[in-house]
């Protein structure tokens, strides 16, 4: 199905061939989302929490060593590989660590999240950086409410990191999200956490809860309500044990794989179905795709399910508005059914798309136009006319961990092939997935 080696500049260039079907079941390495959030709120917690099937990835690493830097023991440290279960012993709401310098490498999440920790610990100072593709991401979003609450943020041009944090004491806030966003509310209501007085979130469109769902599991004090929550303040947080379901946001690449290629039957096992997450299944669905879920149970309020997904002919359809958050990570595999759909998908209300790792818009439909697909780019999303398939070509991910794994599936699903340039990005959040790919083409 493929081939890697390595390009000059050190990136690694992969070829993808036309191959298929896909058959066999896989179990999706652990989600991105609730990993962060397990080390970062395991750290604010006093006490340990057991960690089972945190994501071996580069931006989970990131986060597993900030919070080690803060002061959060991690038992037994991550060598090489990640231990299937480790215990994180927390240093309390306002107890870490001041070290000076936190490296986010790619992680956004972290880079989003963290400082509303940090922001309340009066006393200590930290400077938070990260790769180039960090340094292009908007942090404002997070210093206003921030800044509203009390905190000294400062960021780099008013927009970007580096940031500089100046622990303060800070006090609750009612905050209205401008733009949905999960990363933005859950700066907000960790930094609740150690405010005076209680902080409420507002949301535009739901987002992802993970944030309220593990604070609740720790026994912070969260009221929940249509398009709000409100966060006390809550100290001697214990949160005793997170196990880390399968990521959707991985498997949505073998949800889109099985039912692009003739004959393909997938089984992808113990996925995290929070349904605040599963717009990729809807949406699939919606365009006929063959999507059997059978739920396993719901382990601390995360949800998880074994999907079955055997290949089916697609036809178009729109993804707009409140379905957009609900579908963030996924919208460029989306793209990607779209071309090999019946008729037009359009893709809208999803300007946020531009301030992911790379501009998912531009990058996404410079990459299908590039395979042949007939699509257009627009302000606020994309425009596609599916014609059944895709001719193929060649593809530099940008650095984009979710570019490059588009233009694997691209690859094989498309007549002649796609070389990828830049597939180690990959490893941001699925370093196995060329292995994992090709075993299910056997
Ligand atoms: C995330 C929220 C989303 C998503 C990102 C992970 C999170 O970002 O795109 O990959 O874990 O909270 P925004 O909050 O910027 O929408």
């Amino acid at each position: 199905m493929s081939g890697h080696e390595l390009d000059l500049d050190g990136g690694e260039r992969a070829t993808f061939r036309p191959s298929g079907p896909l058959r066999g079941s896989l179990v999706p390495p652990a989600d991105k989302s609730i990993s962060h959030r397990a080390a970062i709120i395991g750290a604010i917690a006093d006490g340990p929490t057991r960690v089972v099937n945190y994501l071996d990835s580069d931006d989970t690493r990131s986060t597993l060593s900030a919070v080690a830097g803060l002061g959060a023991m991690v038992n037994p440290e991550p060598l090489n590989a990640m231990p299937e279960e480790f215990t994180i012993e927390g240093v309390g709401p306002t107890g870490p660590r001041s070290m000076g310098r936190i490296d986010v490498g790619n992680a956004g999440t972290l880079m989003r999240l963290l400082p509303g920790w940090l922001a309340g610990c009066d006393g200590g100072l930290w400077r938070m950086n990260g790769d180039a593709s960090i340094r292009r991401r908007p942090v404002d979003r997070i210093a206003i409410p921030l800044g509203m609450m009390g905190a000294e943020i400062e960021v780099t041009d008013g927009r970007f990191p580096p940031i500089r944090i100046d622990g303060r004491r800070l006090t609750g806030i009612e905050y209205e999200l401008p733009v949905a966003s999960a990363q933005v509310k859950s700066c907000v209501l960790l930094a609740g956490l150690s405010a005076e007085g209680p902080t409420t979130v507002i949301e535009p469109e739901p987002t992802r809860d993970h944030t309220e769902v593990m604070l609740e599991a720790a026994g912070a004090r969260i009221e929940r309500g249509p398009g709000r929550v409100t966060v006390w303040p809550s100290r001697g947080l214990r949160l005793d044990e997170v196990e880390v379901p399968a990521d959707i946001s991985s498997a949505a690449f073998f949800m889109v794989a099985a039912s692009i290629v003739p004959g393909s039957e997938v089984v992808v096992d113990r996925v995290g179905v929070n349904p605040t997450r599963t717009g990729i299944v809807d949406v699939l669905r919606r365009m006929g795709a063959d999507i059997d879920l059978e739920p396993l149970g719901d382990g601390d309020g995360e949800p998880i399910a074994r999907m079955t997904i055997r290949h089916a002919e697609l036809a178009g359809t729109r993804v707009e508005g409140a379905e957009i958050p609900l579908a963030i990570d996924e919208l460029p595999i989306i793209a990607l059914a779209a071309c090999f759909a019946e008729g037009e998908t359009v893709i809208a209300d999803a300007e946020e798309l531009k301030r992911k790792e790379s501009d998912r818009i531009a990058v996404v439909v410079d990459a299908l136009a590039g395979f042949g697909a007939e699509i257009e780019a627009r302000e606020d999303g994309m425009r596609i006319v599916g014609t059944g398939g895709l001719r193929g070509g060649r593809v530099d991910s940008h650095g984009d961990h979710r570019i490059a794994m588009l233009g694997a599936v691209a690859g094989i699903a498309s007549q002649e092939g796609v070389v990828v340039d830049g597939m180690d990005a990959a490893a941001v959040s699925y370093p196995t997935f060329s292995q994992d790919l090709g075993r299910l083409l056997g």
